[in-house]
This record gives structure tokens, sequence and C-alpha cells, in this order.
């Protein structure tokens, strides 16, 4: 029998479409970006991370000439945020990414795919969607309300 997967999403083509907590978020996603530690791929990626009670961090990507010991900017932050407070609920993850130097012509840059398995763990953990949003410089943002639309038939502890 086929069976189709819907994914929603929304696209905001700039910052006026953004509500102020996203724009904020933009914004700590965007100065994150800027301390960035990429020297060998150029690649600079911010992500700021929204907690319950409010507060906001945020980390970027950090790389290492052993290529495969580099962390992407998502798993930097979200593991920061875990290990400090690891009873918050995340409720929302805003990642800001392109080459150092950025043209127009530059995309939202999409969570790679370990950084989806590892935001797809805190999702399982706390019970509760985290609203996630991608976007380039410009703002052009993706929001999706759940990391699940970005990694249909995932892998979590609830089949341990
Ligand atoms: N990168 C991220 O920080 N997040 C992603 O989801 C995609 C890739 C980083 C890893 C590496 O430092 C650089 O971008 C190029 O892959």
């Amino acid at each position: 029998m086929r069976k189709d997967i819907h994914i929603h999403y929304e696209h905001f083509k700039n910052g006026t479409e953004l509500n102020e907590i996203e724009q904020e978020l933009f914004e700590k996603a965007k100065l994150a970006r800027e301390k960035a530690y990429a020297p060998y791929s150029n690649f600079f990626v911010g992500c700021a991370i929204l907690l319950e009670n409010g507060s906001i961090f945020s980390g970027s990507n950090q790389e290492n000439a052993a290529f495969p010991s580099g962390l992407c900017a998502e798993r930097t932050t979200l593991y920061w945020v875990s290990a400090n407070f690891p009873n918050e609920k995340i409720k929302k993850i805003f990642i800001v990414g392109g080459p150092k130097e950025f043209s127009e012509k530059n995309p939202p840059i999409p969570p790679c795919g370990s950084c989806r398995q590892s935001i797809i763990e805190y999702e399982t953990k706390q019970n509760e969607n985290i609203d996630l949003y991608f976007a380039n410089l410009n703002e052009e943002t993706i929001k999706v309300h759940s990391i699940k639309d970005l990694l249909p038939f995932s892998f979590d502890g609830t089949f341990l």
C-alpha cells in the first residue's frame, strides 16, 4: 500500500515577516555566527536556542585540524544548553549559516543529518516539539514546527 508523508513548513522572505522573539533569535544566531571557528571550511554557522524560562543561549561551529573532531553550531549550542540546564525545555532553535563571505545568492542553511538526529533526542526527552528555523543573512527563513518534519521515520529512544 502506498502512503505519502507531507511535511509542513513556513517560508519567510525577509525579516519583516518574523515576530519579535524570532527577530531576536535571528540577531543572536547571526552574532554567534561571527564567532565561528571555521578556518578550514570558511563556512560560518551560528545557532540561538530559546529556553522555556525565556533565556537565550547561542553558539557556533567549531572546527579542528582533524576534520571529524569539529562540531556543528547546532550541537555545540544544544549540548552546552543541555549540560547546563538539563531540566529546562527547549522552545526554539534558530540557525543562521553561510560562507564567511556571504553573497545574496546564498540560501537558508538547513541543519545536517547528525544535528537533526541530535535535536530529535531532545524533543523526545522533553516530550514537546521544538520550533526550528534556518535562515540566511538576509533573514530569508524556513520554519518547521518539529525536527520530525526534516527527519521522517526517525530513530529515537522509544525503540530501545
Ligand atoms: N555546519 C554547521 O555548523 N551546521 C550544519 O548543520 C551544517 C554544517 C558546519 C560544520 C562545518 O564547520 C562547516 O559548517 C562546513 O560543513
